[in-house]
């Protein structure tokens, strides 16, 4: 017989509810969004479908419908009654026994949550402290990929050691990639002593933040100058101002880089500043 065991249950293969045969839960094989509402209207929906599309086809999932997964999108938060929601998302290659061999005939898996988002008033009001950890993730970061073991085990490592977010470094270049879930920005004084700020370009293998779009967009409306190079850890600690930014969350100062406070350890003017001309966007 063909058994199966979950916890301490043995059953017959064909009894084991279809997500345990998927090659998500396997392989990691698949792709996710998450984006949020706030104050009962959602947020950025097309650029993330437009990035889940750009996901789906780098790794070569077909037969998802997008027309299909934005009216889900929109009818499963309107059901919802969330005002400030978090919406996951998620497609697989599908289900099948655990072969990394494509299965002919696959039909990819689709899975949605819509739940409340946690409250990151006390995190943004106060800023964080965060901690570095080199970048052990494969080379294919603009995917958002459901393989995301690097990315936990740097944020489990950041939390042991009281940070709130891992940043992320290349250990050959020795140069800041991003956050374990979030983009990195430094405010550095320019050669000419101008405030500027600093995040890794999209060819850092990083992921295309939606957010990042929106803080170039409100740092340009400030008139901040923008230089999208990477920062070093050293450079990171003598910042002006740290923060990070993603879609649950959108910008955090960061108050602390590991042992180091930034600036007088409080969240900073302009981070502030980019935080209220953010709000903007999402009114
Ligand atoms: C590695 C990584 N970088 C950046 C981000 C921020 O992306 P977004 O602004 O689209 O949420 C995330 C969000 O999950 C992430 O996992």
């Amino acid at each position: 017989m063909q058994l199966a065991m979950i916890q301490d249950a043995v059953m017959p293969l064909e009894d084991l509810p279809a997500p345990y045969l998927d090659r998500g839960m396997f392989f990691g094989d698949g792709v996710y969004e998450v984006l949020r509402s706030y104050e009962g209207k959602l947020f950025a929906l097309d650029p993330h479908m437009q990035r889940f599309e750009e996901s789906l086809e780098a790794i070569d999932i077909r037969g998802i419908d997008l027309d299909r997964v934005r009216r889900h999108v929109i009818d499963a938060y309107a059901q919802s009654g969330i005002s400030e929601a978090k919406v996951y998302f998620h497609a697989t290659r599908g289900q099948s026994a655990r072969d990394m061999t494509d299965t002919p005939g696959l039909k990819p898996s689709f899975f949605m949550t819509v739940t409340e988002l946690e409250d990151y008033s006390q995190e943004k009001d106060q800023g964080i402290p965060v901690w570095s950890h080199p970048d052990w993730r494969w080379k294919k970061c603009h995917i958002k990929s459901l393989n995301l073991l690097a990315n936990v085990m740097a944020r489990r490592d950041a939390h042991r050691r009281g940070g709130r977010e891992a940043i992320l470094f290349d250990e050959a270049k020795g140069l800041i990639t991003e956050g374990a879930g979030s983009s990195f920005f430094a405010l550095l004084l320019d050669v000419g002593g101008c405030l500027t700020l600093r995040t890794s370009p999209l060819i850092a293998n990083i992921l295309p933040s939606v957010t990042r779009t929106y803080v170039l967009r409100a740092a340009d409306n400030i008139g901040l100058s923008v230089v999208e190079e990477s920062v070093s850890c050293a450079d990171a600690i003598q910042a002006q101002e740290l923060f990070i930014a993603m879609t649950t969350h959108d910008i955090v100062p960061v108050v602390r880089f590991a042992e180091t406070p930034i600036g007088d350890g409080k969240p900073g003017l302009v981070t502030q500043q980019l935080m209220s001309e953010f709000r903007k966007f999402v009114g």
